[in-house]
């Protein structure tokens, strides 16, 4: 056994953090390419503001349906998109980033389609797919994330779990409707 330390020592620790003080969160110890990480979450950020509005939309246009519930499902997610869009943002600055609002190329950077969908089974059809596409294309990024970003890929994970239930939701709706259009 020697005397030295498992870890870097605190002194060491300190002087280190001391001096990438205008790093903000990222220390030296972080292993994650940044620039791809950054490039990453911003996708992940414009897939959930395009889910936040095609929800939204959903939501307004259900209310006009038969269907209140329906459309009162619609609201939660798109409220609940809006918080994964905050956390995700709050991330990418912690990484020294910039999260990216801008409108123009919004869909292009999303992974998740903005539909409108005519009729309210065409609606839950639409949310469910991109619902999927969300998860898919979220468990590819925390595969990436891996050990090299933890907390990315932590925040990341909480996200996936409500996308989990938010398709979870979709599909029981769905099979409801589709069930009463057969009785
Ligand atoms: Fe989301
Ligand atoms: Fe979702």
């Amino acid at each position: 056994m020697t005397d030295k330390p498992f870890l870097t020592d605190v002194q060491e620790l300190r002087r280190r953090a001391r001096q990438h003080i205008e790093e903000g969160a990222v220390t030296d110890a972080y292993r994650g390419d940044r620039e791809t990480v950054i490039k990453l979450l911003n996708e992940a950020l414009a897939t959930e503001i395009v889910c936040t509005l095609r929800y939204r939309r959903h939501y307004f246009m259900a209310s006009g349906i038969h269907s209140q519930s329906v459309a009162d499902e619609f609201l939660e997610h798109s409220n609940q998109e809006q918080e994964h869009a905050d956390k995700i943002a709050e991330r990418i600055r912690q990484l020294g980033g910039a999260p990216d609002f801008n409108p123009e190329g919004l869909l292009s950077r999303s992974h998740a389609q903005y539909t409108e969908g005519s009729s309210l089974i065409d609606m839950i059809k639409e949310d469910l797919i991109a619902e999927r596409i969300a998860i898919e294309s979220y468990l590819e990024m925390i595969r990436f994330f891996g050990e090299n970003d933890p907390t990315s890929r932590r925040v990341l994970e909480s996200v996936l779990a409500q996308e989990e239930e938010h398709a979870d939701d979709m599909a029981s709706l769905l099979t409801t409707f589709v069930d009463a259009a057969r009785t």
